[in-house]
């Protein structure tokens, strides 16, 4: 049969999210829901009528969804779902700021995702991303391999952008690591880092490292402060999407993920961002990678930092 996604949310991250996965042509149905009232059907009237443009033939198909679970029935049979419902942030705001409200919404949309869609694969993008993946977990009861979160590809994806600006060579030539926390906690990881596959720090000063480090962990911050009516979506879109195709695909490409982590790296019990294998089942294996010592010790801190917020969530 064929393949069959949805994208929860009609807004930046879901609307561009959608295009990038109808455009993939892997999927039959597109499926993009959102609670305002016309939106996703003209984000889908307009996207289907790119079809003999972009020459892809999946049909996607725009719900509007109403408080008591009114028009999930669309997202039946759904192999994959990708949660973009939720607030972004505004400038001067950070990620946590957003844990109350976006809670009660991922909560709404994960119960009725549990209901009619009980088979998919979910991926959570709404922020804070850790926590909300945590609770997406704990909404569905779905097995934890079914559920993950994306923040790795994007995180990784930004460090490799700036080492190959900063270096002056094409991004193919880049490979960087980054794990941890979407958040404060995060964890760019400058060991499994390379250049044309010679490592980074052979060719980039420690203290240039060092400050694309901290641009990274600030890359949202950065797009906010000078969107400042939203957060970033073309980055956050290629990621997700990528990590559905992923899914879909059973493809058992190694990414970045926010994955449940039960004994790897010392540490258990905990959503949180490290390399898992992706394919249809969800998250097939995470891979642990040798670090240093310093970089295992900010895995193991962005681990309790989100633990003791994860905790918090069970009551929201
Ligand atoms: P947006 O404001 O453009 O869109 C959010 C959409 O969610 C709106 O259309 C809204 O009507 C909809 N929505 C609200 N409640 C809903 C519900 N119960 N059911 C269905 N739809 C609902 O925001 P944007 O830019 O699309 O961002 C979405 C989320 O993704 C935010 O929480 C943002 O912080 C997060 N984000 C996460 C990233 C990551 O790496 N994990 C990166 C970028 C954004
Ligand atoms: C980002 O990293 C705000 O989480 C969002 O762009």
């Amino acid at each position: 049969m064929g393949k069959k996604v949805t994208v929860v949310g009609a807004g930046f991250y879901g609307s561009t999210t959608a295009q990038r996965l109808a455009e993939y042509d892997v999927f039959d149905t597109v499926v993009i829901t959102d609670i305002v009232e016309g939106k996703p059907a003209g984000i889908a009237l307009d996207l289907n009528q790119s079809r003999p443009v972009e020459g892809f033939e999946t049909k996607v198909v725009g719900v509007t969804t109403g408080p008591n679970g009114e028009g999930y029935e669309a997202i039946e049979g759904s192999d994959v779902v990708v949660i973009t419902a939720g607030l972004p942030r505004k400038p001067g705001m950070s990620r946590m700021d957003l844990l109350e409200t976006n809670a009660k919404i991922v909560r709404q949309v994960a119960e009725n995702v549990a209901k009619y869609a009980p088979n998919a694969v979910v991926l959570v993008v709404s922020n804070p991303l850790d926590e909300m993946t945590a609770l997406a977990q704990l909404a569905t009861q779905f097995p934890k391999n079914r559920v993950l979160g994306q923040a790795g590809m994007l995180d990784t994806a930004r460090f490799t952008n700036f080492v190959a600006e900063a270096l002056s060579v094409p991004v193919k030539s880049v490979k960087t690591l980054t794990l941890g926390s979407h958040g404060d906690t995060m964890v760019p990881v400058p060991s499994k880092s390379t250049v044309n596959g010679k490592p980074l720090r052979d060719v980039m000063p420690a203290e240039q490292i060092e400050e694309l480090v901290v641009k990274t962990r600030n890359g949202g911050a950065e797009v906010v402060a000078l969107l400042k009516t939203g957060s970033a979506y073309y980055a956050p879109s290629a990621a997700a999407a990528r990590m559905a195709k992923a899914v879909a695909e059973d493809s058992g490409d190694v990414m970045p993920v926010c994955a449940w982590v039960d004994g790897q790296y010392g540490i258990s019990g905990v959503y949180l961002g490290v390399e898992a294998e992706i394919g249809a089942e969800g998250v097939k294996r995470v891979v642990e990678t040798d670090l240093d010592a310093d970089e295992l010790a900010a895995l193991k801190e962005a681990a309790e930092a989100v633990r003791a917020k994860q905790s918090d969530i069970s009551n929201m």
